[in-house]
């Protein structure tokens, strides 16, 4: 494995998009192709021993399938060992603090927390005070920067290949965010990445699911369909989020579907070479028809390979690079 990336990686934790800088998501989607090289041998052990006798824990206070197995995974394929805590199978459901879980948890000596939790802020807090690399796996509405990463690196991938040309990066592609970008951590850690790496954002949705003040964030805000999807390279459906919703925002799903689904007639206002990507769970013929989610146009499998890839590489950056003070 090529270590110069080890030598100009200073974090001790990933919290956000919105500390990293352009350099630093580029270090990262520059290290993944070795970790992808490692999944897909054909013959040979799937595994490599960057972290052989490291203790990675999976914290998961919301549910998952994705992320918490591809950070298995991808703590597996690096050889290290691994440990699963639910919110149910913890002692938080009797009292104890996120803290004092942590400090007993860290007692038993933890390398990696990767923490899923439903409050924004809370992987930021433990990090702050324990030693262990956090890796924030979601929280609240805040942020899921893995998410992210691994859209932005499916994204390169496809321009690259689109375009035979290995060395693209993703300045001035056209990205359009649709559906849910109020109640949604992937909109947030991807309007942070993407702007860094130069691409333009559109987001676009009913205006009760558009945050006030979204442009300040350098995106283009619109509630017109037809408008987003005009010549963007990547058409970005998001969950509609019913769990995150205080009450009704759109008058009806057969609403919603008309305006703004990802379907095949709403397609027909996008380039043909345009990709269509999901962070999954989908809410299958809601926010996005089945057709298109299982047609030549979705990488939806391909953000989910390309995940473990990814969280093998901020893992071995966190873990490797020396950077153990606490911050
Ligand atoms: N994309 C994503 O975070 O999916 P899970 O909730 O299944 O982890």
């Amino acid at each position: 494995m090529e270590s110069a990336a080890l030598t100009r990686w200073t974090k001790k934790d990933l919290i956000g998009i919105r500390e990293l800088n352009r350099e630093e998501i580029e270090i990262i989607l520059d290290t993944t192709p070795q970790f992808l090289a490692v999944s897909q041998r054909v013959s040979g052990i799937k595994k490599v021993p960057l972290l052989q006798g490291r203790l990675v824990v999976n914290w998961f206070h919301e549910p998952s399938t994705r992320t918490r197995t591809s950070f298995e995974l991808a703590a597996k394929r690096l050889s290290a060992d691994t440990l699963s805590i639910t919110a149910s199978s913890s002692s938080t459901v009797k009292g104890e603090t996120l803290h004092d879980t942590l400090a007993n948890i860290e007692a038993m000596s933890t390398d990696i927390i990767v923490l899923r939790h439903g409050c924004s802020g809370a992987p930021h807090i433990l990090a702050a005070d324990h030693s262990s690399h956090i890796i924030n796996a979601g929280d609240g509405r805040h942020e899921h920067p893995t998410q992210a990463l691994l859209d932005a690196f499916t994204m390169r991938e496809a321009l690259r290949k689109l375009h035979g040309n290995p060395a693209l990066n993703l300045d001035n592609l056209k990205v359009a965010l649709i559906g849910d970008i109020e109640h949604s951590r992937v909109a947030r850690s991807n309007i942070h990445t993407l702007t860094r790496l130069g691409a333009n954002v559109t987001v676009c949705g009913p205006a009760t699911l558009l945050p006030r003040g979204v442009e300040k964030l350098g995106v283009t805000r619109t509630t017109d369909l037809r408008e987003a999807l005009k010549n963007a390279n990547v058409i970005y459906a998001l969950r509609i989020q019913r769990e995150r919703q205080a009450s009704a925002l759109f008058p009806s799903i057969r609403e919603y579907v008309k305006l703004f689904r990802i379907d095949r007639e709403s397609l027909r206002f996008a380039p043909d070479h345009a990709i269509v990507m999901h962070p999954g769970p989908i809410n299958r013929d809601l926010e996005l028809s089945t057709d298109v989610a299982d047609g030549p146009q979705s990488v939806i499998l391909e953000q989910v390979t390309n995940g473990v890839a990814v969280r093998m590489t901020v893992m071995h950056l966190l873990a490797n690079s020396g950077t153990s003070r606490i911050t």
